[in-house]
């Protein structure tokens, strides 16, 4: 007897079928599964044997071969044991009609238990897609699957359950699709931040061009906590970039229960410990790393200059295409990662380098030996570098109810509109994205305003690298005042935050 049943399996982060066909011979008994299998999907032969048992089901007494098809795509995972024994079931003489149209994911206990896999989502996407009517999953993932509209999506916490169900006494029903919290907490509000009216400034400005952005400032100054605040100011996520972030975590399987889809933009802060593959991704089945966790959200890197040299440099490729790729023997998957990434540092190994009270004890050669542990191709990608100044005492004891973060977004969606509009024919979608070819065209500028420039760079020694960083920034602070041309201002605010350029910081203490 012959019978076959559909699955899905991973492709970077795109789901395609896999039909898994059992055939029975009369021949000596045995179990063999073919089709470019890995080790842990060998290993379902054992899973699937002891499951029936334990559900009451004799295993047949003849040679069983099942075959993972399409054959030249590795099947990685223990994903395939539920829909292994279903087609041995199937083969058997049971189930078959009940199992048409339908799909089956799950690994198995010994005990017959379904256990969570990653990737749900991907794939009950791709079976609507396919045109199945239903999709049988982990109990662990069906919230996530009932994302996903226009199929029934089963949440199967065992095999005889599921057995029950396909026999008609019920136990199962569709999941429904789960109520998506718009307004969700985030991880805090700016009106938390007392004072700091230039740190906030800047980070609106961040936000409103998609510029990444470094943070600088002594220890307990409030650089964490102003990052962390970061995505409660961008534009919220469309349903399109909710379903691509969500379908990144539900691969590296991220995703809780309580939140099956990602409305949130993700903040991500790894550990400046974090290994590069930890940050692009990688392992023997490879899974996204911290850059795409972070897609269409913030990547945090606190401490910058403790991260290692080739951390920091696996993030230039990925910061500069919006996708990361990574090659394994098995070959090469790329995920997306659209991101903002927001740094923090102390200006020196002391912390306090232009405190306003407290005295730096560094020698100048530490505080250049410092700032040059980070990659400069690095920092270069980083606009606008913004100096956070210690909150002082009569701020942070106010009672004055300070601005909450929907109102600066509010002014952050209406310059990204401008930028938006006049983009629409140049393929790009924010101030940051602007290459030096484009610049002159996005980027008018009054003649007081080019004038001013010219004296920033005679007068404050700006490096030849800072001209399109300020540039980009000006348009951005202009988009924010609704002004089409960048005026004198708006080069001087620009300008400001480039504090890492200005020679005195190399070349000596001021
Ligand atoms: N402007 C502020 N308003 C309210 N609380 C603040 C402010 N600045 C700092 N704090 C308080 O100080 C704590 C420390 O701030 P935070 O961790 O952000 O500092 P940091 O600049 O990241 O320091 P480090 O360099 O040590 O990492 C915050 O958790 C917060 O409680
Ligand atoms: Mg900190
Ligand atoms: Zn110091």
């Amino acid at each position: 007897m012959f019978s076959q049943i559909n699955s899905f399996g991973l492709n970077g982060l795109d789901a395609c079928l896999v039909t898994v066909e059992v055939d029975m011979a009369r021949q000596l008994p045995g179990f063999e599964i073919v089709g470019l299998p890995d080790a842990a999907v060998k290993e379902s032969r054992d899973r699937v044997r002891s499951s029936m048992r334990y559900c009451g089901l004799e295993f047949p007494q003849c040679k069983v071969v099942a075959n993972l098809a399409p054959a030249d795509m590795k099947k990685i995972g223990a994903i395939y044991d539920l829909p292994i024994l279903m087609a041995v079931l199937g083969a058997m003489g049971h189930f078959a009609q009940e199992c048409a149209h339908s799909a089956f994911v799950g690994e198995l206990s010994l005990k017959g238990d379904v256990r969570p896999v990653s990737g749900v989502l991907p794939m009950v996407m791709q079976a609507k897609a396919e045109g199945l009517k239903r999709i049988f999953v982990p109990v662990d993932n069906v919230a996530e699957g009932a994302v996903v509209k226009g199929i029934e999506v089963y949440g199967v916490p065992d095999v005889s359950t599921l057995l029950q169900f396909l026999d008609g006494k019920g136990g199962l029903s569709p999941e429904p699709s789960p109520k998506v919290r718009e307004n969700g907490v985030f991880y805090g509000d700016f009106c938390e931040v007392k004072g700091q009216q230039a740190a906030k400034r800047a980070l609106e400005i961040a936000a409103a061009g998609g510029h990444n952005a470094l943070l600088i400032g002594s220890p307990g100054a409030g650089k964490s906590m102003l990052a962390k605040r970061m995505p409660s100011i961008l534009p919220p996520m469309t349903f399109q970039e909710s379903i691509e972030t969500t379908k990144i975590h539900s691969v590296a399987g991220q995703l809780s229960k309580d939140t099956p889809l990602c409305v949130h933009r993700p903040f991500r802060a790894p550990h400046h410990t974090v290994s590069p593959a930890g940050l692009s991704g990688g392992g023997s089945v490879p899974r996204p790393g911290e850059i795409s966790l972070a897609h269409n959200g913030v990547l945090f890197l606190d401490e910058l200059p403790e991260f290692s040299r080739p951390a920091m440099e696996i993030l230039r490729q990925p910061m500069e295409d919006g996708r990361v790729t990574i090659s394994r023997v098995s070959g090469t998957v790329s995920y997306p990662c659209s991101i903002m990434v927001v740094a923090a540092m102390n200006p020196c190994p002391c912390g306090y380098f232009g405190h306003p009270t407290r005295p730096c004890t560094c020698s100048q050669q530490q505080v250049s030996r410092y700032l040059s542990r980070v990659s400069g191709p690095l920092l270069d990608r980083l606009d606008l570098h913004i100096d956070v100044a210690p909150v002082e005492f009569e701020q942070l004891s106010s009672s004055q109810p300070e601005e909450t973060s929907s109102a600066i977004r509010a002014r952050v969606e209406r310059a990204r509109a401008i930028q938006t509009a006049r983009y629409e024919k140049m393929g790009i979608t924010c101030n940051a994205r602007l290459t030096p070819s484009m610049l002159q065209e996005a980027c008018p500028m009054t003649d007081d305003a080019v004038a001013l420039l010219k004296k920033a760079f005679d007068k404050m020694g700006l490096s030849a690298r800072a001209y399109d960083r300020i540039v980009k920034v000006a348009r951005t602070i202009a988009d924010l005042d609704g002004e089409e041309r960048i005026g004198k201002t708006h080069i001087g605010q620009a300008v400001q935050y480039r504090s890492l350029d200005r020679k005195y910081w190399l070349n000596g203490k001021n």
